[in-house]
């Protein structure tokens, strides 16, 4: 039987490749440990959410044992670009050793929440007054919680450290899941 005629980026035989990419969602069962990465992939599994020992690293053996890809959505959204523009061009973005963008979902007392796309390196006082609009009503910055359960709090000493990989593990906190929760 002849493969389905398909123009799409998934489904069967995408782009009359004979390549099949199909998506299917779902949803965990919430556990904070099943972020790591191979926690996750037991969980996928139907097993307790617990970490693998590695190596063998999921690029490797992952899920059901076959090679896998498991980053953030974010991470896989880089890549297009990245191929699309060149290397040169993405490393021109961010500082150093952090190149690029981060997307930060900004809350708590803060004027303007929401998700937010930065150059790595901006500090942290431009994520909170420049697009967070400051704190309501006047209020002083107290802290930020960058890196949820493995991060740190911030404090309002550390306003002009640019926000990257390194800078963030210096003052004992880390990038982490990306929610910047601000104090004031
Ligand atoms: C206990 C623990 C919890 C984690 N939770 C998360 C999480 O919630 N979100 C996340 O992106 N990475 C989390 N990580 C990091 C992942 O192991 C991994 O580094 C990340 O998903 C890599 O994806 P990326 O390269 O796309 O950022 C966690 C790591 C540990 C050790």
């Amino acid at each position: 039987m002849s493969k389905q005629e398909n123009t799409a980026f998934y489904g069967k035989n995408i782009f009359n490749t004979g390549f099949d990419f199909d998506i299917e969602i779902r949803l965990g069962a919430g556990a904070f440990v099943c972020g790591e990465e191979t926690a996750l992939l037991e969980s996928i599994e139907g097993k307790r959410g617990q970490p693998r020992l590695k190596p063998p690293y999921p690029a490797e053996s992952g899920l059901w044992g076959k090679p896998t890809l498991i980053n953030n959505v974010e991470t896989y959204a880089n890549i297009a670009q990245i191929i699309l523009k060149g290397s040169e061009w993405y490393s021109s973005i961010g500082t150093e050793n952090s190149k690029g963008t981060k997307v930060f979902a900004l809350g708590g007392n803060v004027n303007n929440i929401g998700l937010v796309e930065v150059p790595m390196g901006t500090t942290l006082r431009e994520i909170v007054y420049d697009i967070g609009g400051g704190i309501p009503n006047g209020r002083e910055f107290k802290a930020a919680q960058t890196g949820g359960p493995s991060g740190g709090c911030i404090p309002k000493e550390h306003l002009d450290t640019p926000i990257d990989y390194e800078s963030l593990k210096e003052i004992g906190s880390m990038m982490g899941s990306r929610r910047t929760y601000c104090y004031g």
